[in-house]
């Protein structure tokens, strides 16, 4: 099985008599509330998908993945994962209980160090812009000037609002893929129902490893993505009828979308890793948004840590459909080379033509998944 990111798979959730002795220090520490990202970054820490990590970033490795991609000793990481004061007093040594923005109880933080850094600095590092009109960056300046380093304990997971379903964390997806007997396992990361284009890439991969692991972001996402409970629908639809039974299962990815494109790309591999895949699907560009990354930067950036890092990505071009060949293609694959032969996406003309109620043709995307949206379209407008 593949090694965890950095060596070891970490466990930061608390059990037993630790977990009743947490849980008796947290009654009587300050409390901090956690965004949705910060509760979500937590999940991911506690059960271990984001080894080598085991809690909110202190000065020396957020500064050094800003400029060096890499944490403080030295191991890669592309992506920022820190906790932003509300306005607690609190210092070195001091034991902070954490909770949901509903006051539920999360974990606790034992205070490392209280600091602040440049947000502008921080967003061209991870995210390569300070455009306020980037997602990342209104984020970042959304949230407090101080943030909170420390390692944490996990008492309880914060509740997700699309049930539990599938909710496998990385020592679970572990024995799942033990059990089905893959050696090879490639990942596929999405904050979108599954289309054609993706579909294509999928099979493009399935033909190679032993199993697929359908890993949707469920997190936190842009106010105009589609709503991750009724992506799930659309993700049991098409495994129904579009998949071999036995070699996909689907897994919800419970973090929060960064936008960070090419860093992102980086981040979601090495999660995934974390989860025991050993490939992972990266496509056109990977977890960008608007303007702000070129379609191949993403495999441009991590085809040059490739000796660091253990899992393998797979690397695919524009997926389109091929009139000549009456079938989803690629450049590397298709007959098409004029414009008019070839059918690409595009999401815009998709939503368009779903609130619309009118089902997009076979060629985007599949009559169960245009339905589902339809459906969850005109429930929407109706409200
Ligand atoms: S995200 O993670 O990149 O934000 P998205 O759902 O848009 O999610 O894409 C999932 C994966 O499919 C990414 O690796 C992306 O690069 C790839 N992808 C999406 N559409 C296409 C396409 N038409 N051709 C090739 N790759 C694609
Ligand atoms: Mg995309």
């Amino acid at each position: 099985m593949i090694p965890a990111h950095g060596g070891r798979l970490v466990n930061r959730m608390a059990d037993g008599t630790q977990r009743d002795e947490l849980l008796a220090a947290a009654k009587s520490a300050p409390r901090l509330t956690l965004n949705a990202r910060e509760g979500a970054d937590l999940e991911m820490i506690g059960v271990g998908a984001m080894s080598p990590l085991k809690g909110f970033m202190n000065r020396a490795d957020l500064d050094s993945v800003v400029h060096k991609c890499r944490l403080a000793n030295g191991v890669v990481w592309p992506l920022a994962v820190t906790l932003s004061n509300k306005g607690v007093d609190c210092k070195t040594g001091n034991t902070l209980a954490l909770e949901d923005e509903g006051g539920n109880l999360l974990g606790v933080i034992e205070v490392e160090e209280v600091y602040s850094y440049d947000k502008d600095e921080e967003a061209q590092g991870t995210l390569g812009t300070a455009d306020d009109a980037h997602p990342g960056v209104q984020y970042l300046k959304s949230i407090g000037d101080q943030y909170i380093a420390g390692p944490i304990w996990v008492l309880d997971l914060p509740k997700h609002d699309f049930a539990n379903e599938r909710r496998l964390t990385p020592r679970e997806t572990r024995v799942l893929f033990d059990m089905k007997g893959w050696n090879s396992i490639v990942a596929f990361q999405t904050r979108n129902p599954i289309h054609r284009a993706h579909e294509y890439l999928t099979k493009c991969a399935l033909e190679i490893v032993d199993g697929l692991l359908i890993h949707p972001l469920v997190g936190e996402t842009k106010s105009d993505d589609i709503p991750a409970k009724v992506r799930m629908d659309c993700y049991h639809a098409l495994l129904a009828d579009y998949y071999p039974k036995d070699r996909a299962v689907l897994a919800v990815y419970p973090q929060a979308m960064r936008y960070a494109g090419p860093r992102e790309a980086m981040f979601h591999a090495l999660l995934r890793q974390n989860y025991g895949c050993t490939h992972f699907i990266v496509g056109r560009d990977h977890a960008g948004v608007g303007d702000y990354y070129s379609t191949y930067e993403a495999q441009d950036f991590l085809k040059q840590y490739a000796s660091e890092i253990d899992i393998e990505p797979l690397y695919f071009e524009h997926a389109f459909w091929d009139k000549k060949a009456g079938a989803m293609a690629s450049s590397k694959t298709g007959a098409a080379t004029e414009k008019e032969d070839k059918i690409f996406l595009s999401g815009t003309k998709v939503r368009e033509m779903l609130r619309a109620g009118e089902r997009p043709p076979v060629e985007f995307t599949r009559p169960e998944v245009a339905d589902i949206l339809i459906e969850s379209m005109a429930s929407k407008a109706a409200v």
